[in-house]
């Protein structure tokens, strides 16, 4: 006791087949504090965690001390019990179980032989007011928003008097006013002599809320630093090992004819009445708050959903889209948002994910050229870093970023005339970030048109030749480059600003 620090880790070396997932790597956490683990794809942030909650092995030499005491932790439970507590999507609760169940299930009161619910219900709504979580405790997980979600397993940690709290991208899949409300919860957490491990790719939030940093890189420690005495560049300088001043690089490139045009894009639930256009070498970008009906307009564009109205032209012709085959044989490329539900297939390899949709380029006389499959495989993985022993790798063994590289890669492949790209960055690091960046303006000069969806204002603001703004399914404004700025946009995303009301309605 008298130890400042909640964890010491040391020496910690994680070996998979063909991956050195973690060097010789260390991580000191101090108590009440809240501590950003960053570094790029691959790095071993969540190789990390999952030695902390018991499911990695690491090799002898290692040592973990928790509470002044060195520990083993052999599973997420016996974590628990222990006082570390992890919140991911991916441990996702039992979807049929209550939230009382949930948090309780097995240290339920007992009546004879029987569970007593009430005491469980009541237990948990108390916890649930003690921490101003707003959700009832009878309601069953699988109806709770992600937000909620989170907030339920937070409290479980709570329950279990967790000392240690986990983190690993939280706000990836949250509204705004969700993560102001999670920030909230991790101050007091940390008020309350909490410590908090929170792992993000999203810079600014790191200033935010973080007391120190701790920067991984190839499996190695880089360094441990307190987030006052270090800046945005020197975060970056220590993640990715060099210099990267201008991320977005964004160039001006000759902006052509109208590509595509959307004329009254209608489906009354989820958008209406939206109509804008897309030159060629140009980057539309659109903007909004989560649930704006973005994403839904652009299923409905490549054929996912029917349109209740509207009309597509390419290049000033109708053309009719009824499904995504068709929006394929019009050159047209969707990187979609769910990457797991409608892209990558986890159980295929890296080379069968990239290849999925491109086969007919390596087919001659009938037959798959395999060898030329695999010589462009190798240069997709070289060109987007993707970190992977072999392209024979199955893609759920790569870390979140690198399955994200993975899919933008086979788009890229495809070489489409209008692409698609619904948050293209989520989950990729800031050396993958510019990567991606770069690539977009190569496309754009190549005379491509690009619409790019994205809830991060810098890259919206960094990318866009245009920006098409959408609140509550409408479009509220479009924006010329020269009339960027971050608050302008949020106020048409908020719906302050409307300049469509009269044109539309
Ligand atoms: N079960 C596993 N089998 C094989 N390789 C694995 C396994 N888990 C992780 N890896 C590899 O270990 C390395 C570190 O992965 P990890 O998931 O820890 O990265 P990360 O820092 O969390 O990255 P990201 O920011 O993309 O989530 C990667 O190269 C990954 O492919
Ligand atoms: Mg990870």
């Amino acid at each position: 006791m008298g130890d400042n620090y909640i964890l010491k880790a040391d020496h910690i070396t994680v070996k998979f087949p063909g991956v050195l997932a973690l060097d010789d790597a260390q991580l000191h956490i101090k108590r009440g504090t809240v501590h950003a683990l960053m570094g790029e794809n691959g790095a071993g942030k969540s190789t990390l965690m999952k030695v902390l909650i018991g499911i990695n092995r690491i090799q002898p030499g290692g040592t973990v001390e928790f509470n002044g005491q060195q520990v083993t932790i052999t599973s997420p439970n016996d974590a628990l019990q222990q006082g570390i507590a992890m919140v991911h999507q991916e441990l996702s609760p039992i979807p049929e179980m209550t939230v009382a169940d949930n948090i309780y299930l097995g240290r339920e009161k007992m009546r004879g032989l029987i569970i007593d619910k009430r005491d469980s219900i009541r237990r948990a709504q108390e916890l649930l007011d003690k921490l101003n979580i707003r959700v009832d405790p009878t309601e069953k997980m699988k109806n709770l928003s992600i937000a909620n979600t989170q907030m339920i397993e937070i409290a479980k940690a709570i329950s279990y008097g967790a000392q240690l709290i986990i983190m690993d991208e939280p706000t990836s899949a949250i509204t705004e006013v969700e993560v102001k409300h999670l920030f909230e919860m991790v101050n007091n957490l940390r008020d309350s002599g909490i410590s908090i491990i929170y792992i993000t790719h999203k810079m600014d939030e790191v200033f935010e809320i973080a007391d120190e940093v701790t920067v991984l890189r190839d499996g190695q420690f880089i360094a441990t630093k307190s987030a006052s005495e270090i800046d945005k560049d020197g975060l970056i300088q220590l993640m990715v090992g060099r210099d990267l001043k201008d991320i977005f690089n964004k160039e001006t490139v000759p902006i052509g004819e109208s590509v595509l045009e959307i004329k009254n894009f209608t489906r009354k639930k989820e958008f209406r009445n939206v109509s804008f256009d897309v030159k060629a070498g140009e980057i539309v970008g659109m903007a909004g708050l989560m649930g704006a009906g973005r994403s839904e307009l652009m299923m409905a564009l490549f054929g996912v959903t029917k349109l209740e109205e509207g009309e597509v032209y390419i290049r000033g012709e109708k053309v009719e889209i009824k499904e995504p085959l068709d929006a394929i044989k019009h050159k047209i490329a969707f990187l979609t948002e769910d990457r797991k539900l409608t892209g990558l297939y986890l159980p295929l390899t890296v080379k069968e994910n990239i290849m999925m949709t491109n086969l007919n380029q390596f087919t001659s006389g009938g037959r798959l050229q395999h060898r030329k499959m695999e010589k462009v495989c190798e240069e997709e993985v070289q060109k987007f870093t993707i970190r992977t022993p072999s392209i024979k790798q199955k893609v759920e063994l790569l870390s979140g970023g690198n399955q994200q590289k993975v899919l933008v890669s086979r788009w890229m492949l495809a070489d489409p005339d209008i692409l698609i790209l619904d948050e293209p960055t989520r989950g990729i690091d800031i050396g993958a970030k510019s990567d991606i960046y770069a690539l977009m303006t190569k496309l754009a000069k190549e005379g491509k048109a690009i619409i790019m969806i994205s809830s991060e204002l810098p890259e919206i603001i960094g990318m866009s030749d245009r920006v098409v703004v959408m609140h509550e399914g409408k479009l509220t404004g479009i924006l010329d480059r020269s009339e960027l700025d971050q608050e302008r946009i949020l106020a048409y995303a908020a719906g302050e600003l409307d300049d469509y009301k009269e044109a539309q309605s």
